[in-house]
């Protein structure tokens, strides 16, 4: 597979792509959307059922609470750029298996080289872990930045688990100020 793409070729590659078994059972491909010069990208798991019917990322429950969660800081959902670490949805919203996870890795690596955002925001677990630390534990890392190759991590809880266990909002509160001091401290436009 091509490493490096434009975003049409991207775009164009994305709804033919069979190189893992979820393609198979999807309705949409959803490659994700946004500001593609944003300074922040937010990495999700894969598409849910409202994803896989739209074609876009995080437009169902967790999608309405991460939209709630970005004005919080003043930001815009056409501000930043939202995908996943898989384009189709797993069935029933599984976990993706790490060889479909590896399988669709290198489209959002050709997404972060096509933003270059200063910032990427893991939502759960499967983000962090398959962007910077196969051993992340969120509930444990959460909140703490990583500086990957000069791009700043803050891996934080995906919104569904604050869906799940509303005990978790507070410090998903945090994660979010600690993203808008950052937005803050790194400046450009
Ligand atoms: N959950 C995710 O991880 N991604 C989406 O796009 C929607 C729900």
């Amino acid at each position: 597979m091509a490493t490096h793409y434009a975003w049409e070729e991207l775009y164009a590659a994305l709804p033919t792509c069979s190189l893992c078994g979820l393609a198979g059972a999807r309705t949409h491909v959803v490659p994700g959307e946004g500001d593609p010069q944003a300074r922040v990208m937010f990495v999700g798991e894969g598409p849910g059922r409202e994803e896989d019917r739209t074609g876009r990322p995080f437009v169902g429950p967790a999608g309405q609470l991460l939209d709630k969660m970005l004005a919080a800081i003043g930001l815009k959902r056409e501000e930043v750029y939202i995908a996943n670490v898989v384009k189709c949805r797993p069935p029933g919203n599984r976990v993706p298996a790490d060889h479909e996870a590896a399988a669709c890795l290198p489209y959002l690596r050709a997404q972060f080289a096509l933003v270059r955002p200063q910032i990427i925001v893991c939502l759960g677990a499967t983000a962090a872990k398959n962007l910077y630390d196969p051993n992340v534990r969120i509930t444990r890392d959460r909140g703490v930045w990583q500086n990957k190759k000069g791009v700043w991590m803050l891996p934080t809880y995906h919104p569904a688990a604050l869906l799940r266990d509303e005990g978790k909002k507070k410090e998903a509160w945090e994660d979010m100020k600690k993203l808008r001091d950052k937005l803050g401290e790194l400046g450009g436009t």
